[in-house]
């Protein structure tokens, strides 16, 4: 923590918007902790984004979520490149844009949210629960043929969470190594090796990809439903007339890109909390008991997501910096799961952590709405592989990606001894 000494709050500012810093735990969180202690609320201008106001308190990101009506996430609900912004907003202009959840407000939000709330519930769970089950089961045998040794990221790690959500979606098996390049591409965005070219144009494009390939499930769902929440989007009425095509495919791609890259972070980014803590691993191990509370550590640990943003409607002030309509915050998750204020010892790894409030599924209206899938597919996953596990360990060093938005560890070399 030694960097925060010469570390002053504008550079540590230009951090958040600095997609390499996302790669260096350490550069992150001194910039962080700095932020939170001396700039809470403070207005980064970065070159190649356009300025908006970094949230780093979990107080404060609460408020601005809570108020989704001074607080809206449209235009802006991710911190993107001015470039890209402009693009957006040209889209916008000719009627030709994207839109998720993420970028809508109420009321269309809350109309659009209930089209696939009833999917992620309870009861929807737990029916899909063994399946869950046997992808975990399938996942851990895979590594034990792996012989003892691999890249748990690019071999384990990325697929599981891939097959769990084209489950629940209702896709053919076939489709997975398609549908695993294109999120890679579309959310190791600013990653050089995940990438898929230099610019936003490539960007765009796969995104197109995305949007083709879901134009052709709507098609076949309405003319076949199924009982899976992809035939639930592509029949699905709001004010009696079914979705717009532009629509459609942005709940499939919100579903897949969202449900996919998170959770495989987390896996990853908790494997590798336990080997770095035997102690903690140990303690799982003789208590699974503890499994629940060990998954919202890990999640709170690796915090895959890296923020949100939301535009003020109306001048107001975060506590107490002004803050003029029109302007941009961005929520930073993992500082405020990293928030001495909420946490006891924050810096500590505790699979029995309780409570842990952890923001990083958001919270207010746009709250995570994969959160109890994502708790399911982590539990599942460490109740199959621990009780197999004789031991572990780094094989070579972890690396994470270079991203502003959703990433955690493309490489974890490991070797263990399995069952
Ligand atoms: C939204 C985190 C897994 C689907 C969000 C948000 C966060 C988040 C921070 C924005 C919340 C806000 O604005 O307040 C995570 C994390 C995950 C995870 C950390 C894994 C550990 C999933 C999964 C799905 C999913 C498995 C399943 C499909 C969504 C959707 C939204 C969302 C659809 C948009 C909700 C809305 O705007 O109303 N997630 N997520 N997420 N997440 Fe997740």
């Amino acid at each position: 923590m030694s960097m925060s000494m010469s570390l002053s709050v504008d550079e540590a500012g230009r951090a958040l918007a600095d997609p390499a810093a996302y790669a260096d735990d350490a550069r992150l969180h001194a910039a962080l902790a700095l932020l939170r202690r001396e700039a809470p609320v403070h207005r980064v201008e970065s070159p190649g984004y356009n300025p908006f106001w970094a949230i780093t308190r979990h107080a404060d990101v609460m408020e601005v979520e809570r108020d989704n009506t001074l607080f809206v996430n449209a235009p802006r609900p991710l911190l993107t490149t001015a470039e890209f912004d402009a693009i957006r907003r040209e889209q916008r202009a000719t009627g030709r844009e994207l839109r998720t959840l993420v970028h809508m407000d109420d009321p269309q939000h809350r109309v659009v949210r209930a089209i696939g709330a009833d999917w992620f519930r309870p009861k929807a769970m737990r029916a899909l629960e063994p399946r869950v089950r046997e992808l975990a089961r399938r996942y851990v045998d895979r590594m034990v043929e792996h012989g003892g040794a691999c890249d748990f990221v690019t071999q384990i790690g990325v697929h599981y969470p891939l097959y769990v959500i084209l489950s629940l979606l209702g896709l053919p098996e076939s489709d997975f190594p398609r549908m695993l390049k294109l999120t890679q591409e579309l959310f190791g965005g600013a990653d050089e090796e995940l990438r898929r070219g230099a610019g936003v144009q490539e960007q765009i494009a796969t995104l197109m990809d995305f949007f083709a390939y879901f134009r052709a499930l709507t098609e076949s769902r309405r003319a076949t439903p199924t009982d899976d929440l992809a035939s639930a989007i592509a029949n699905a009425r709001v004010d009696g007339e079914p979705l717009s095509d532009v629509d459609t495919a942005s709940y499939y791609v919100i579903i897949a890109t969202a449900g996919h890259d998170t959770t495989s972070a987390t896996i990853a980014g908790g494997l590798h909390a336990l080997i770095d803590h035997p102690d903690q691993l140990d303690r799982l191990r003789d208590d699974p008991g503890l499994l629940p509370a060990a998954a919202e550590e890990m999640i709170r640990w690796v915090t895959p997501v890296k923020g949100f943003m939301r535009t003020a409607t109306a001048d107001t002030h975060i506590a107490g910096v002004p803050i003029a309509e029109g302007e941009s915050v961005l929520l930073s998750y993992p500082s405020a799961n990293r928030d001495e204020d909420v946490f006891a010892d924050p810096f500590r790894f505790d699979v029995g952590r309780d409570p842990n409030r952890h923001l990083a599924f958001g919270f207010g209206v746009h709250f995570c709405l994969g959160a109890a899938l994502a708790r399911m597919e982590t539990r599942a996953f460490f109740a199959e592989l621990l009780p197999r596990l004789d031991s572990i360990e780094l094989a070579g060093d972890p690396e994470l990606s270079a991203t502003t938005f959703v990433g955690g560890l493309k490489h974890l070399p490991i070797r263990y001894t399995l069952t």
